[in-house]
This record gives C-alpha cells, sequence and structure tokens, in this order.
C-alpha cells in the first residue's frame, strides 16, 4: 500500500521506516531539511537501537523516501499524521499547531478514498474536530485516530509488534472502510494475533493520555512509597517487589528513583489535566500530585547531594547518566539533566557523562562539563551520582571508582546499584527509598 507520513520526528521516523520494513510504499515528509536529508542518506537522526538497520534496508529497497515537499504524499491511500503536540508555553495544555498545520498541509492532496490517520498524543475531542476539517474539503475522504504506544529505547519491536492496536473511526460504514484500510496496514502484525480495539475518536484519544498517565501514577506512587520509606527506614525496592507479586499489581513500572521524563509522560499528564479543567471536570486532579511527587525526587537527590558535600558550593560532582532512560539520547525533561543542572546553579562543577546523551545535553546545558567517559567525569570527584541506568553504569566496580575519586561517595538515583557492596569498599553509598 502506498503511505504518506507527516511529521518525521521520533515517532514518524520510526513509523515511516517500519511501514516499509513490512513491505509498503513510504514518503515521510517533514518541514526540517536537515532531518530529511539525514533519513534520506538512511541515517537515524537520534539514537534508537535496531532504526539504523531497518532505515539502511528500507531506502536500499526503494520502498522509502523522505522530503520536504507535502505534495509528494498525493497518491497514498493512507496519511499519517505524526508530529509533535509539545506543551504549550505558559499553560499545561498541549500545543496543536503543528497537528493543524499538518492536516491543513495534507488537504489539497487528498483524494476521494484517502484516509487520513492520527498517531500524534492529542487532546480528546481533536479528532472529531480534524475530521470536519478534512471531510469539508475533500469529499470522499476520512479521518481515523490510531494512537502510538512506543517506547523509546523499544521503539521498533513496540512498531512491528505492538502489544495492541486501537483505531478510533466513524460510525457505520465510513467506520468499516477505514478499519478495513487500517488492517491492510498492519497486515502482518494482526496475522499473529493482535488485539485489536475498533473504537469512536473519543475512546482512541482517551486511551492513549489514560495509558500514560495510569503509568505516570504508578512510578509516582511507588516514589510516594519511598518518601515515606525514607521517613521511617524502610526499603521501598524490597517493598515493590513484595507488592509486584501480587498479579493485580505488576512489578513493571515500579521501579522507584528520581522519577519519570522525557517527551511524553510529564507533558501528556499536564496536557491532560488541562483538557479536564475546560471540561469542568475535577477528575484528574489527583494528576497534580503525581506530578508534585515525581518532582520532589529530584529534589531529593539535589539535596541529598549538597549534604553529603557539605554544601554543592565549590564541589566537585560526577554525574552519570543525561538521557531520560536508558538506550535512549533523549533528555527532554530528563530528572538527570534536571540535577546536574541544579547542581551547577548551587556552585558545584559537575563534570558528567552520558554514553549517549552528551551530545544533546550539551546543546540544552552546555555549561556543564562533558567528559568523554565515566572514568574522566569520575575522577577528583566528591560524590558521584548515577541517575540514568545504562548497563554500563549498573556494572562499575566499587574498587576502580574508589581509586578514581577524591571522596567515596555514592548517590544511587535509580536503585540499581548494591549499596553493600559499595559500602563494603568504603563508600558512604545512598539509595532512594533504601535504608
Ligand atoms: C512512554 C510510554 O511508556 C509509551 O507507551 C508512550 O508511547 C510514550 O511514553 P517513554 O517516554 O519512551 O514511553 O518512556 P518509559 O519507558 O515509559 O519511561 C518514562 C520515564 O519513566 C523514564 O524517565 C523512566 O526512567 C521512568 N521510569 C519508568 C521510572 O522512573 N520507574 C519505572 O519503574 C519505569
Amino acid at each position: 500500500m502506498r503511505i504518506s507520513v507527516i511529521g518525521c520526528g521520533y515517532l514518524g521516523a520510526v513509523h515511516a521506516a517500519c511501514m516499509a520494513e513490512l513491505g509498503h510504499d513510504v514518503v515521510g515528509v517533514d518541514v526540517d531539511e536537515r532531518k530529511v536529508a539525514e533519513l534520506s542518506a538512511g541515517r537515524a537522526p537520534f539514537f534508537e537501537p535496531g532504526l539504523p538497520e531497518v532505515l539502511e534496508r528500507a531506502t536500499a529497497s526503494g520502498r522509502l523516501r523522505f522530503t520536504t515537499d507535502m505534495s509528494e504524499a498525493a497518491g497514498a491511500q493512507v496519511h499519517f499524521v505524526a508530529v509533535g503536540t509539545p506543551q504549550t508555553a505558559g499553560s499545561h495544555a498541549a500545543d496543536l499547531t503543528y497537528v493543524d498545520a499538518a492536516v491543513q498541509g495534507l488537504l489539497p492532496h487528498l483524494s476521494e478514498g484517502d484516509l487520513v490517520v492520527g498517531k500524534s498524543t492529542v487532546p480528546v475531542g481533536t479528532a472529531a474536530r480534524l475530521a470536519e476539517v478534512v471531510r469539508a474539503s475533500s469529499p470522499g475522504a476520512d479521518l481515523a485516530w490510531n494512537p502510538e504506544f512506543l517506547r523509546e529505547g523499544f521503539a521498533v519491536a513496540d512498531t512491528v509488534s505492538p502489544d495492541r492496536f486501537v483505531y478510533g473511526v466513524p460510525a457505520g460504514a465510513d467506520g468499516e472502510r477505514a478499519t478495513a484500510l487500517l488492517d491492510a496496514v498492519y497486515e502482518t502484525a494482526l496475522a499473529t494475533g493482535t488485539p485489536r480495539i475498533v473504537t469512536d475518536y473519543a475512546t482512541a484519544e482517551l486511551v492513549k493520555v489514560s495509558a500514560n498517565a495510569f503509568l505516570a501514577t504508578k512510578i509516582s506512587f511507588i516514589n510516594a512509597m519511598a518518601e515515606i520509606a525514607e521517613a521511617t527506614g524502610a526499603d521501598v525496592t524490597q517493598l515493590a517487589d513484595a507488592i509486584g507479586h501480587d498479579a493485580r499489581i505488576g512489578r513493571r513500572f515500579l521501579n522507584a528513583g528520581i522519577g519519570f521524563g522525557g517527551g511524553c509522560l510529564p507533558k501528556d499528564i499536564r496536557a491532560f489535566q488541562a483538557r479536564a479543567d475546560e471540561l469542568g471536570l475535577d477528575s484528574l486532579a489527583f494528576l497534580a500530585d503525581v506530578d508534585a511527587v515525581n518532582l520532589r525526587r529530584r529534589e531529593r537527590v539535589v539535596t541529598l547531594a549538597d549534604e553529603l558535600v557539605g554544601g554543592a558550593a565549590g564541589s566537585r560532582v560526577a554525574v552519570l547518566g543525561l538521557a531520560f532512560k536508558p538506550d535512549s539520547d533523549d533528555v527532554r525533561d530528563s530528572p538527570a539533566l534536571d540535577v546536574a543542572r541544579r547542581l551547577h546553579e548551587m556552585g558545584a562543577h559537575v563534570a558528567v557523562f552520558d554514553p549517549e546523551a552528551n551530545v544533546t545535553a550539551a546543546r540544552l546545558a552546555p555549561q556543564l562539563d562533558y567528559a568523554p567517559d565515566a572514568e574522566t567525569a569520575l575522577r577528583g570527584a566528591d560524590v558521584v551520582l548515577v541517575l540514568t541506568e545504562w548497563r554500563e553504569f549498573k556494572a562499575l566496580d566499587p574498587e576502580t571508582v574508589g581509586s578514581l575519586v577524591a571522596q567515596k561517595r555514592i548517590v544511587d538515583g535509580r536503585n540499581v546499584l548494591d549499596l553493600t557492596a559499595w559500602r563494603a569498599a568504603g563508600f558512604d553509598a545512598r539509595g532512594l527509598g533504601r535504608p
């Protein structure tokens, strides 16, 4: 099938490449010439395991190309809209400028029978509004909402074989036609029995934001337990293991630490609350607490580091990890980068190292001292902060680290280190929510 993908950022680039991998003929459209040039050369503009290989195969096969020219979307039957919906400056609401521009830009190139498919995360009500726009401008064309649940670091696998499909479609025969088109796009995964939920626009939009709100709440729940554990001498990691054995609760997403960040969870819970406010509902007031607990954990690490060195000003801090999670170079709303910046603002010399995110972080925070490797960052440190759980940091040897630092102090911001082993090597080792 001929497919266009409008917006080739994180979501769109992965989606375009994976659709071509599945055998479709795909054109990716983006306004950013540099990004289009990179992708056209078969290179991924960001770090994502497996993506370079898929991109290379797909561009070499001739089934995938990228352009800045929206008119090249003409002729495709299905047009995915995968542009960003960032947080609006000065408000919590989602900024729909790019989604609106993408749909407007597509309108002159739509033909009868075409389906515009929204993948971006949007406030409930957006799809119904855009469907009107599409139908008014291009009779015979229609719109569906098909939210995306991919996780960074697993984006290729999550796109090729997701754990479910959700189609938000219009009622009646139009909905059946939209469903049949999406089924044809996702034929390979559906053949393996991937569940698919066909529903109305509003439900499809809400599935996405409620899934992210649930995940954020689960993380903040365990981080709230970490606060209680800190006040009582309990161990939140054992608590998580114990409650996680209850199949109704489950152990995943119960890792206490410096909390969630990234391009989705923080902005999505804020936009969801803003939408509930617009609807005059208090239903999501608790998400303000979810956000507050999350931000307090960053503060906690800053305070802990400050106390350990007896005042951050003039001290040397080594920060290991800048990405919002491992296997990513994404530092959007990264708790790790936030902590590093704050300690710098307090007058500490902050040496940082991330296996993939040094470059992306340096664009946002050039004031930090970027080390080429962990060893360089550690040398002469008064305190070490492990803030992203990259495999190489989990495998650090306490004796080796001890021989590099000035003072044997370490804070495990992700609760992935064996504190007993570090203490045995002479470290003052602290976790979050652990005695
Ligand atoms: C998230 C959703 O998981 C995905 O379904 C959606 O499509 C986009 O948003 P992503 O942003 O890639 O994906 O990251 P995710 O793996 O969800 O992690 C988010 C943040 O939560 C990270 O900063 C991570 O470190 C943190 N986290 C996760 C915890 O602090 N504890 C946990 O137990 C799990």
